[in-house]
C-alpha cells in the first residue's frame, strides 16, 4: 500500500474522470439491465451500485487500484490475524470472534478461538438464566432488567442491535443503554427500574473511558442507595479487556467477561459488548447474527474484486471521495428499527478512515474519509433531502430498504415507504430538467426552482427482513467496506489517535477549572460557567 496518487493505476482513474463520466441519467437510461449487470447478491443482501456515476471502465480501473493497493490481501491478512493494526501493534480479528469452533486462528501462535466460544459460552450461561427468571439479585428476587453503560464501540453496535431487533425481545425484560456523560441519559436509563432487579453492565475495553467509569460509580450508587454498599456486587458486571482494572472497580471476576485486545472498539459489537444484545434478543437470535457476520466475512475472503460487495462499495467510496470530491455521504434506512445505523457508521467509518497520514508516516494525498450522516427515511425527507437534491454539494447516499417488516399496521405502510426509496433513489439520478418542468405547467418565474440538476448517485442496499443473520450481513458489509477504502487510502483504519487530544485537555480542565495554561476563549467560558453555577 502507498497511497500515492502518482501510481499508474491511480493517475489512469484521475484521466478517466477527466474525460467526463456520462450523468446517471444517460447511463440508466442507455443500459436498463444495469441494475441486474451491476448489483450483487451477499447473502440476504442485495447491494444495487448502478445509480453511482461509474461506468465499466471506471470499474475495471478501480479493480486495477485495488489489485495496485494490495486490498484483496490486505483484508486477508486482517483475517488471518497479522498486525494489521500497525501503529498500535496489533492484528484486528473482529471476523474471528464469529468463526465457528473448528476454525483455528492463531495470534502469537495460539488459537484464539477456543477462547471466543468459552467467553460466548458464558455470555449465553448468563443471558438464558436472566430470560428463564432464574438470575437472581442480593435480595432473591429475579433479575428483570439490563443497563448496558458504555460509549462509542462501547454503545453504538450493541444499541442499534437491540433496536433493530427489539421485535425479537421480550415484554417481562427491560434492556437499556446509556452512553452520554450528561446526567440525564443515566436518570433516564435508570428510570421506573428496581435496583434488586437490575443488572448494571460495564462496557468499556479500557476501562478508563471517563464517561462510562463515571456513569458506572453513579450506578453503582444508585444500587447501593437501594441495596446498602454490601450487595451491589451480585448486580455489576464488567465487559472489558482489562480484567485488572474492573476488580479494582469492585466487578467479581465471574462476573466479567473479556474482550480480546485486538477487537476494536467499533468492531466489537460481536464479542461480549453485544452481552445486553444477548440478553435481549438470545443467545439462539445472537448466533445468528454473528453467523451472519460471517458470511459476509467469507464472501469478502473469497469473491472476485467486482463481485464482491463489501470491496465495491469500498471502492466507490474512494472513487466519490478521492476522484469526485464528494465530502459526505449520507446514510438512510428506511426502516425505523435502523433508525441508529447512521450514528453507528459515524463512528464505523470517520473514526477509521478520517486520517491524514499513511502507514508509512506520510501525509495523505487524496481526500480520505467523509463525512457520514444520515436518519431514518423518510423523516430524513422532511429534514435534509431538499439539499441533497437542489444543494450545491452533490451527497452520495445509501438508501436501505427491508422488504417483511415486524410491522406493518394495516398493511398500509410498508409499501408507501418503499415506493419513497425507490422515488428518492430515482429523483437524485434523474432530476428534473427545465423543459419537464415548464411542460408541467410551472410558472416560468419559478423553473429553475423547480428544476432538479439529478446525477446525484445512490446505492440501494435491499434486505428481505430485519432478521439477526441480515442484520449482521449489513454491518459486516459496512466493516469490510470501510477497511476496503482504508487499505486503498493506505491509513490505518484500527487505530483513533485523533480522539486523544481532547480527552487530555478535558481532564486538565476537570482537574483545574478556575484555571490553567488555556487560551482566553477557554477561560471566559469556564469564568461564565463557574459564575452560572456559583462555584
Ligand atoms: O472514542 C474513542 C474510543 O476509544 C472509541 O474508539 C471506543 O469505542 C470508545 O472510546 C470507548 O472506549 P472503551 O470501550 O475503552 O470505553
Amino acid at each position: 500500500m502507498t497511497g500515492s496518487t502518482t501510481t499508474a493505476a491511480w493517475m489512469a482513474l484521475a484521466r478517466h474522470r477527466d474525460d467526463g463520466i456520462a450523468p446517471l441519467g444517460r447511463l440508466l437510461g442507455e443500459d436498463p439491465g444495469r441494475a441486474t449487470r451491476l448489483g450483487i447478491e451477499v447473502g440476504d443482501l442485495w447491494i444495487d451500485p448502478s445509480r453511482q456515476q461509474v461506468t465499466d471502465t471506471t470499474l475495471g480501473l478501480l479493480a486495477d487500484l485495488a489489485d495496485e493497493r494490495s486490498v484483496a490481501s490486505y483484508l486477508q491478512q486482517m483475517l488471518d490475524g497479522q498486525p494489521v493494526n500497525a501503529t498500535e501493534g496489533l492484528p484486528a480479528l473482529h471476523t474471528a470472534l464469529r468463526a465457528p469452533r473448528h476454525e483455528v486462528i492463531r495470534v502469537d501462535g495460539i488459537d484464539v478461538v477456543p477462547g471466543i466460544h468459552a467467553t460466548l459460552g458464558r455470555m449465553s450461561d448468563l443471558a438464558t438464566a436472566i430470560r428463564d427468571g432464574r438470575r437472581s439479585g442480593a435480595t432473591g428476587r429475579p433479575i428483570t432488567a439490563v443497563v448496558s453503560l458504555g460509549i462509542g464501540g462501547s454503545h453504538l453496535g450493541p444499541a442499534l442491535a437491540a433496536e433493530a431487533l427489539s421485535h425479537l425481545g421480550r415484554p417481562d425484560l427491560t434492556v437499556r443503554f446509556s452512553s452520554n456523560l450528561d446526567g440525564a441519559d443515566l436518570v433516564a436509563a435508570l428510570d421506573g427500574l428496581v435496583p434488586a432487579q437490575t443488572l448494571i453492565v460495564v462496557c468499556s475495553k479500557s476501562f478508563t473511558t471517563i464517561e462510562t467509569l463515571t456513569a458506572a460509580e453513579s450506578a453503582r450508587s444508585w444500587l447501593a442507595d437501594g441495596l446498602g454498599d454490601d450487595r451491589v456486587a451480585d448486580h455489576l458486571v464488567a465487559v472489558t479487556a482489562s480484567p485488572e482494572r474492573a476488580a479494582a472497580f469492585g466487578i467479581d471476576a465471574e462476573l466479567t467477561f473479556r474482550l480480546p485486545q485486538w477487537v476494536g472498539g467499533r468492531f466489537s459489537l460481536p464479542s461480549a459488548v453485544g452481552l445486553a444484545v444477548m440478553v435481549a434478543i438470545g443467545p439462539p437470535a445472537f448466533m445468528e447474527l454473528l453467523a451472519g457476520m460471517r458470511l459476509v466475512d467469507e464472501h469478502v475472503a473469497t469473491a472476485p474484486t467486482l463481485r464482491n460487495g463489501p470491496v465495491l462499495l469500498g471502492l466507490i467510496d474512494v472513487w466519490n471521495r478521492s476522484l469526485m470530491g464528494r465530502t459526505s455521504m449520507a446514510v438512510v434506512p428506511y426502516a425505523h428499527r435502523l433508525r441508529l445505523l447512521p450514528s453507528y457508521l459515524q463512528q464505523l467509518s470517520m473514526e477509521s478512515l478520517g486520517k491524514g497520514t499513511t502507514l508509512d508516516g506520510r501525509t495523505v494525498d487524496t481526500p480520505s474519509g467523509a463525512v457520514v450522516w444520515g436518519a431514518a427515511g423518510t423523516d430524513g425527507q422532511h429534514a435534509f433531502f431538499q439539499l441533497l437534491h437542489q444543494g450545491t454539494d452533490v451527497v452520495p447516499c445509501d438508501l436501505i430498504g427491508v422488504a417483511r417488516p415486524a410491522e406493518d399496521p394495516r398493511g398500509a405502510h410498508q409499501d408507501l415507504l418503499l415506493a419513497n426509496l425507490a422515488a428518492q433513489a430515482e429523483a437524485l439520478a434523474h432530476g428534473r430538467t427545465a423543459a419537464e418542468a415548464a411542460a408541467g405547467g410551472t410558472p416560468p418565474d419559478l423553473v429553475a426552482h423547480r428544476t432538479f440538476a439529478g446525477n446525484r448517485p445512490s446505492t440501494t442496499i435491499l434486505l428481505p427482513e430485519l432478521t439477526p443473520s441480515a442484520l449482521g450481513q449489513l454491518l459486516a458489509t459496512y466493516e469490510h467496506r470501510t477497511v476496503t477504502a482504508a487499505a486503498v487510502w493506505g491509513i490505518d483504519p484500527f487505530d483513533q489517535w485523533g480522539v486523544e487530544l481532547g480527552k487530555e485537555l478535558a481532564s486538565r480542565i476537570a482537574a483545574d477549572p478556575a484555571g490553567g495554561a488555556h487560551d482566553g476563549s477557554t477561560l471566559e467560558l469556564l469564568r461564565r460557567y463557574r459564575e452560572l453555577r456559583g462555584t
